[in-house]
């Protein structure tokens, strides 16, 4: 059996994928377990992306993790997921050192539980210096959210006269975004068989490749990961052109 692994072209990788990694609860209700126990095995899934990733050599890798209407699921989801994302981001921190990987994340991070954002601040503190894969995190993150941030941000400036209505651009507007070092997407991947964007960088995906697998994000490993680059690779884009 080739894997699809070898049949990617290295010179023509994306530079940046994202995923929204979804279908942790039907997967886990499939198998006749709660949502949370989807969730934990989701991790396996987070790991061996990114594991993936660094391997073939993307420089970007921005993984949905929790999204602002995500808020709105019963405390007790709510309450688990963050625990595990603490618990997640402790452990793996060695390991994504020794893969020379830099977390980074994305979103409303003020929203977060106090223990959270002091395991997030301190694992980003730990890989900043990493040359490898970026890792971007998008936590209690939604596109209009950060739209709207940018636009309260933009007005700011014009009236203290640091900028000019007619100076207001496409690069204007990206560089107020949260994803301001980091640039847009080249694929992203939506597992579960939902054919939608969910509030995810609506404007950073203006011309991202979109691709959708059925599979559940638990069920998601390094060579779902890889055709869905192959797939990418056998594309067209031309940018209007
Ligand atoms: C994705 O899985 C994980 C998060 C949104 C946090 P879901 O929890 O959305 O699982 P489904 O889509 O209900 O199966
Ligand atoms: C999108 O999944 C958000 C994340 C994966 C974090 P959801 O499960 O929340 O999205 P909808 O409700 O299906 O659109
Ligand atoms: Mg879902």
């Amino acid at each position: 059996m080739s894997s699809f692994k070898e049949k990617i072209d290295k010179s023509r990788l994306p530079k940046h994928i994202a995923i929204i990694m979804d279908g942790n609860g039907r997967w886990a209700k499939e198998r006749g377990y709660d949502r949370i126990f989807g969730h934990q095995n989701g991790v396996t899934s987070v790991r061996e992306t990114t594991e993936a990733a660094a391997e073939i050599g993307v420089e970007y890798l921005t993984l949905y993790a929790f999204s602002t209407e995500n808020w709105s699921r019963p405390q007790s989801e709510v309450d688990a997921l963050m625990e595990l994302l603490i618990d997640t981001i402790e452990r793996e921190t060695p390991t994504l050192n020794k893969n020379n990987v830099r977390l980074m994340a994305i979103g409303d991070l003020s929203r977060l539980p106090g223990s959270a954002s002091e395991k997030l601040q301190r694992c980003i503190k730990q890989t900043e210096k990493n040359t490898g894969l970026a890792l971007v995190l998008a936590l209690s993150y939604s596109s209009r959210w950060e739209i709207t941030n940018a636009v309260k941000n933009i007005c700011k400036e014009v009236l203290n006269g640091n900028l000019s209505i007619e100076e207001i651009n496409d690069d204007i507007i990206s560089s107020h975004l949260t994803t301001n070092t980091i640039p847009d997407p080249d694929l992203m991947i939506r597992t579960s068989g939902e054919i939608r964007i969910s509030n995810f960088l609506l404007w950073q995906m203006a011309y991202t490749e979109l691709y959708f697998t059925d599979i559940h994000w638990p069920a998601f490993k390094k060579e779902s990961f890889y055709k869905a680059i192959y797939d990418f690779q056998q594309r067209e884009r031309r940018f209007g052109k």
